[in-house]
């Protein structure tokens, strides 16, 4: 192997193109073909048996559990990027899962702070199953290979993460997301998934309750496709760039999955549950792990006060991220911060766990230190401030037992879909579990799924590409147009949903940012993009992206604006308590609500 030799070269040899996916008809790849079982496609529409959107952990864990499942079934994974630049690869401290029984943990406990963490609004046994499948995920990604940090005994090293009873967050060093993403990378190489890159999902098509397929455009070439599948998992990952850059999430992260099942006229479950992480960098809003604060780490305000001692004193810096959060927001309001209003920051301290045990367990954070805020935190306190971080709500599954969502043929997993295990407010170490273990049973119940069914009639996938193809001319070309535009209305939108319907909401704040989300909708509708060339057309990309977050954005006020009370990272000022009574189980709610919603658009 060269030294030149990049992952992009090495994952090059599993991947394909959309001629690959006409099987029956011209330009079939004839080593993939072999592989599909699909009926004849007479309609020379590309297609496949199980299509997976979305190359993070969820995606990666379903196409290997697909192909397991039955290693006939054509497995196409479809990437906006490179595996590698997921959500997942972005995530820090570590996977929780019970492993070690020897101090009284349990699957049980795990459960328990899981619903607990959520604000109640768990599905109990969702959480109880979710814990128990959490701990055998270890063990399958340690028997992978996955390069664990280990203690002096050998075994796979936990470490503390807030909200928990126990120590069960199972870490390599604070780049577990990333080391986790290489380890499933591979094992889906291994298992002859094959990989679309550079493909946009730009819709979803349901045809008689059924899914059928996605309408696909190629990011280099601008090609507007279909692509006929007997199963679909979305796993699309979550939409905290409805805030834009205040969050910890990738540029991808733009709900594209959401606003598909929301535009096909299915469900979003909780869309108003998104958590702020309490760390992120002041410049960029990266993470700056939780694991901080797990191996000793504390917050300081602008007094030099361990803050933290004022409101949770007991758990001081381990309390759960929804509290720390609100906490840190809470001094800014009060003066007790550095800086002002969106530049405020208060300070977190590592430097007294000493530069060896810094480089050993938490280098990652040094180097977003070093990156973004130009300071070594070896020698001195960063500065951070809340930062969006992850979607508990997201596609409607019915059941963690298959991850389906109610309209055949069509699966979620990982951040994407919401089975009701993190309710208001997910626990530090829980997203790659979720991912992990969801996509597996995602992916599993897919290819079950694919074996028996057949291809949809595809007269509605074709009508959405031929739709999406005159989208893009009326889009582009007229020569008229500022993109600038657009990018200064995402700016804007995500200014406006962090200050409006971010860490503290009232009903006014929301109300108003109702009238700014229509007089955003009207100028998005009027922006025009000058080049209409297809080719890297990235400004159609982030125009349809951008479609995507205002969708999200709308569903999240109007969950927020219903939900008159406060639950986990859900905070109205003007409803201070917990109700029970009327917003424990509201599915049917959000369902209703939904519907009609996503009609108007
Ligand atoms: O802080 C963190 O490392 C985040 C972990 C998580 O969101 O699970």
């Amino acid at each position: 192997m060269s030294e030149q030799f990049t992952r992009r070269e090495f994952l090059q040899s599993a991947c394909i193109t959309m001629g690959a996916l006409a099987v029956s008809t011209t330009g079939a790849d004839k080593a993939f073909a072999a592989t599909s079982t699909s009926t004849p496609n007479t309609s020379g529409m590309p297609s496949c048996d199980v299509l997976i959107i979305g190359s993070g952990a969820a995606g990666l864990r379903a196409a290997v559990a697909a192909r397991k499942k039955n290693p006939n079934l054509s497995v196409v994974v479809v990437s906006k990027v490179m595996p590698t630049r997921s959500a997942t690869t972005m995530a820090e401290g570590g996977i929780n899962g019970v492993i070690d029984f020897s101090e009284g943990d349990s699957f049980e406990l795990h459960a328990k702070d899981t619903v607990k963490g959520g604000d109640f609004l768990v599905d109990q046994d969702t959480a109880l199953k979710f814990a128990t499948y959490a701990g055998a995920a270890i063990h399958e990604l340690d028997y992978l290979g996955m390069p664990f940090s280990r203690n002096a005994k050998g075994e796979v090293n936990k470490r503390y993460a807030g909200g928990a009873s126990k120590i069960r967050c199972n870490f390599a060093s604070d780049k577990t997301g990333h080391i986790l993403t290489h380890t499933c990378l591979d094992d889906a190489l291994k298992h002859g998934v094959k990989f679309l890159m550079d493909h946009h999902m730009l819709d979803l098509s349901i045809e008689n309750g059924r899914c059928e397929g996605v309408v696909l455009r190629n990011i280099r070439t601008g090609d507007i496709a279909p692509v006929r599948a007997k199963s679909v998992v979305l796993a699309t990952g979550g939409y905290t760039r409805v805030f834009w850059n205040r969050t910890s999430t990738p540029f991808i992260a733009t709900g594209d999955g959401a606003a598909a099942v929301l535009r096909a006229g299915l469900v979003f479950k909780d869309p108003e549950m998104l958590q702020f992480h309490p760390t992120g960098v002041c410049h960029g809003g990266t993470l700056i792990t939780e694991a901080a604060r797990g191996e000793g780490g504390i917050l300081l305000n602008n007094q030099g006060e361990r803050f933290m001692k004022r409101y949770v004193p007991n758990k001081m810096e381990l309390a759960p991220r929804d509290i720390v959060a609100r906490s840190i927001e809470t001094e800014i309001r009060e003066g007790r911060a550095f800086g002002h209003d969106m530049e405020a920051y208060v300070l977190l301290d590592v430097t007294h766990l000493g530069k060896e045990k810094i480089m050993r367990d938490l280098p990652q954070i040094r180097h977003i230190g070093m990156l973004f805020e130009n300071m070594d935190l070896v020698e001195k306190p960063i500065a951070i401030r809340p930062t969006a971080h992850y979607s508990m709500g997201g596609i409607h599954v019915t059941s963690i037992d298959t991850m389906a969502t109610p309209a055949p043929g069509l699966y979620a997993a990982g951040e994407a879909a919401c089975v009701s295990i993190h309710g208001a407010n997910r626990l530090g170490g829980n997203s790659l579990c979720d991912a992990t273990v969801t996509g597996k049973i995602a992916g599993t119940n897919a290819a079950e799924y694919a074996a028996k069914a057949d291809f949809g009639a595809g007269k509605r996938l074709n009508d959405l590409t031929l739709k999406w193809t005159s989208h893009f001319k009326e889009i582009t070309g007229s020569g008229k147009g500022n993109v600038n535009d657009m990018y200064a209305l995402r700016e804007e939108l995500g200014a406006a949903n962090w200050y409006n319907m971010g860490i503290f909401r009232t009903e006014s704040k929301l109300l108003e940012l109702a009238d700014k989300h229509a007089e955003f909708q009207a100028r998005y509708n009027a922006i025009r993009i000058p080049n209409a060339n297809p080719v890297f057309n990235t400004a159609y990309t982030e125009y349809v992206e951008l479609g995507n977050l205002l969708l999200a954005s709308r569903a999240a006020l109007m969950g927020a604006t219903a939900r008159k009370e406060s639950r986990g990272s859900h905070y109205r000022e003007d409803y201070l308590k917990r109700d029970d009574a009327n917003f424990l189980d509201w599915k049917d709610v959000v369902v209703g609500q939904f519907k009609i919603e996503e009609r108007k658009y």
